[in-house]
């Protein structure tokens, strides 16, 4: 196979500009604004998340009670109910009894700055080989 002098070169620049856009390893549709992952992961300390979830890089959290956190970055839904969006998810750990009444998650009092603090570290959380959260039809969201 014959190979175009500096292709390969241009297809690292390529895949090096896609790195460099997403910020801590954030796609720009999760970025929260003002949130800090590095707060974020002292603040699940915290809030004691751990205790019921897995979270990678946080320390002690090897819950089992709700689902692993992990790759969450990558997941469509926030507990099955609301499409995972920064909006959504600091709505969901503020008030998971308001969006899902009943749910083992309790409220836990968490103010917004450490919902979105939260959220932004729950957003470094990428397996990168799924890509961003997948575009699903507005038909298959309660609400819509
Ligand atoms: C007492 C156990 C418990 C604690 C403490 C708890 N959670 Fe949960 N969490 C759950 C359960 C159970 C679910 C699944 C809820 C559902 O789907 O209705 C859940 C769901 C979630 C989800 C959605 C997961 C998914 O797969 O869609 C996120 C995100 C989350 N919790 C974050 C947090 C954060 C952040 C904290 C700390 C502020 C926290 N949780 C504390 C039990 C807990």
């Amino acid at each position: 196979m014959t190979r175009a002098p500096g292709a390969l070169a241009r297809v690292a620049t390529v895949v090096v500009m896609g790195l460099a856009c997403r910020e801590e390893g954030v796609v720009a549709q999760q970025r929260v604004p003002g949130g800090s992952a590095a707060r974020g992961e002292r603040a699940l300390v915290a809030y004691g998340c751990g205790s019921c979830h897995v979270i990678p890089g946080v320390a002690a959290a090897s819950g089992r009670v709700g689902p692993p956190l992990t790759d969450f970055a990558d997941r469509t839904f926030v507990a099955g109910k609301l499409r995972n969006e920064p909006t959504a998810l600091t709505t969901w750990i503020q008030d998971p009894q308001i969006v899902s009444p009943g749910t083992a998650m309790p409220d836990l009092g968490v103010t917004n700055a450490d919902a979105r603090d939260m959220a932004a570290y729950l957003y470094t959380l990428v397996s990168r080989r799924l890509g961003p959260p997948h575009p699903i039809p507005e038909r298959a969201i309660p609400g819509h």
